[in-house]
């Protein structure tokens, strides 16, 4: 088994408990897209290149991320309803270390 399990609050605040891989090598959005949690078309549309910030979230959890790429942080620097917990979910690759984590996604734009 190589779930971890991440607690995700949809845009209607209602809270989701999923599995997600470690060895697919997926990020965030991809998982919040395989389980449905934000409607078709609303999330992940530049398909994961931080150009977009669909997938934008908010971090709950006081786990230690990977820092910002120059794309992540220019494109959040760009975007709407951005706050200090603010990350691009196609830039967070599901990793072990990040069992537990807690995240919202940030309101649709
Ligand atoms: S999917 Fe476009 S920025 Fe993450």
């Amino acid at each position: 088994m190589n779930d971890i399990k991440i607690k995700i609050i949809d845009r209607e605040g209602v809270i989701h408990e999923v599995d997600a891989p470690t060895d697919m090598n997926m990020n965030l959005m991809e998982i919040v897209r395989s389980y449905e949690l934000a409607p078709e078309g609303t999330i992940g549309i530049c398909g994961g290149m931080a150009m977009c910030a669909s997938c934008q979230c908010y971090i709950l959890s006081n786990h230690e991320l990977p820092k910002m790429s120059y794309d992540e942080d220019l494109m959040l620097s760009e975007a709407f309803n951005v706050k200090e917990n603010s990350r691009l979910g196609c830039q967070i690759f599901i990793k072990e270390e990040l069992n537990g984590l807690e995240v919202e996604l940030a309101p649709e734009v």
